[in-house]
């Protein structure tokens, strides 16, 4: 029996982890938390705000199942990784936040990172532990959201409606907006850098609309490693609940088609190229990266700024915070209110 805390449990991956949980003999729910949202009955342990450090203190889980939104996921993730339980971080903006703290931590506690995202849950697949000296680059995949083909022009006054339209995905509200900007491609971008060790210029970005690649990795022998399947949040979640197994799930099997490939517009979509600046200038720039784009798309939600205010926003942080490394989380989450309160909310 593999004990499993699940924190956000009412979410988009919460809900289908839980799903993914009930059908499996071998994993038991001990610990549950949410943001607000009741979650009464559904483990032994439940927990409703508050210090998720604290429930799984108590919880003493084997797997930490880490599909809380935002920042706010950013302890949960450090307390697992320094406790060597084993991570299951759908939680990506954790890691491009603490970056180096939590690579650390990861270090001390010697448990599995085992990612969420089925982009690097992908690469990790096609990777199979290998070293960072045998990869040319890694590829990740895009679907280009719902703006796809658009010009800066015609995105001027979309509204949100029309931004949470996504093609292929079922998600939460902050990543579809995440991947309407593409920041959602450029929070992936820093965070396989972080769980693969692989450096930002052997890192590249593809637009592939039907979402069955999930990712490729060109290794140095002229080898490319591809993971394929239906878009599922489901098969990532079972993977790494069950890891080592593979266990069944309800997902069908995939039916072969055509598949096509483009390059990202960087110039319309400005999140993915701030990104891998900020990813590249190190320090605290990821973290300011993440926090203006969580202050910025929450004022877009709330009808306050346009959606290109969004990069723009972002970009003029950037420019502004002195993105200096943290030694710590207190200057961590120093750093990210700093990146906050530079961020206009009203245009
Ligand atoms: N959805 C996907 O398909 C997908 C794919 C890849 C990666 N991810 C990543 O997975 C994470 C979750 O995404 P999502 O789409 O599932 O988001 P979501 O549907 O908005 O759910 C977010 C969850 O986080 C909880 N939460 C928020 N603040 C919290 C806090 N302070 N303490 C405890 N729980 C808190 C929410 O609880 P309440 O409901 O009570 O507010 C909710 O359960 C994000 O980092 C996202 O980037 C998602």
């Amino acid at each position: 029996m593999k004990r499993i805390a699940l924190l956000g449990a009412t979410g988009s991956i919460g809900r289908q982890a839980l799903e993914i949980i009930d059908s499996h003999p071998g994993l038991e729910l001990v610990a549950a938390a949410s943001g607000s949202q009741p979650i009464d009955g559904i483990a032994p342990l439940t927990q409703v705000g508050g210090d998720l450090a604290e429930l799984l203190e108590r919880a003493e889980p084997d797997v930490v199942l880490n599909a809380v939104v935002g920042f706010a996921g950013l302890r949960a993730t450090l307390w697992t990784l320094e406790r060597g339980a084993d991570l299951a971080l759908a939680n990506k903006e954790s890691l491009v936040a603490a970056g180096a703290l939590a690579l650390e931590a990861w270090e001390r506690g010697g448990g599995r990172l085992l990612p969420v995202d089925s982009e690097h849950s992908a690469l990790y697949q096609c990777l199979e532990n290998r070293s960072a000296d045998q990869i040319e680059s890694l590829v990740l995949t895009a679907s280009g959201g719902p703006f796809r083909g658009k010009s800066r022009d015609e995105l001027t006054g979309v509204t949100p409606t029309e931004a949470l339209a996504h093609p292929t995905w079922n998600m939460g509200p902050k990543i579809t907006i995440d991947s309407a900007t593409l920041a959602n491609k450029g929070l992936e971008l820093i965070e396989a850098h972080f769980l693969f060790g692989v450096p930002y210029e052997h890192i590249e970005v593809v637009i592939h609309p039907p979402s069955i690649v999930h990712g490729l990795v060109r290794f140095r022998d002229g080898a490319a490693i591809a993971h394929l399947g239906n878009p599922d949040m489901r098969v990532p979640i079972s993977y790494a609940l069950s890891y080592p197994e593979r266990s069944a799930t309800p997902v069908p099997p995939l039916e072969l088609r055509t598949l096509e490939f483009h390059e990202p517009d960087l110039d319309t979509f400005r999140m993915l190229p701030l990104a891998r600046e900020a990813g590249e200038r190190g320090g605290t720039y990821p973290c300011a990266y993440n926090a203006a784009n969580e202050v910025a798309v929450q004022a877009f939600l709330e009808g306050r700024i346009g959606f290109l205010d969004i990069a723009a926003a972002v970009e003029d942080a950037l420019e502004r915070v002195d993105g200096s490394p943290a030694r710590d989380l207190t200057e961590l989450v120093e750093a990210d209110r700093r990146a906050r309160d530079l961020v206009p909310v009203t245009s």
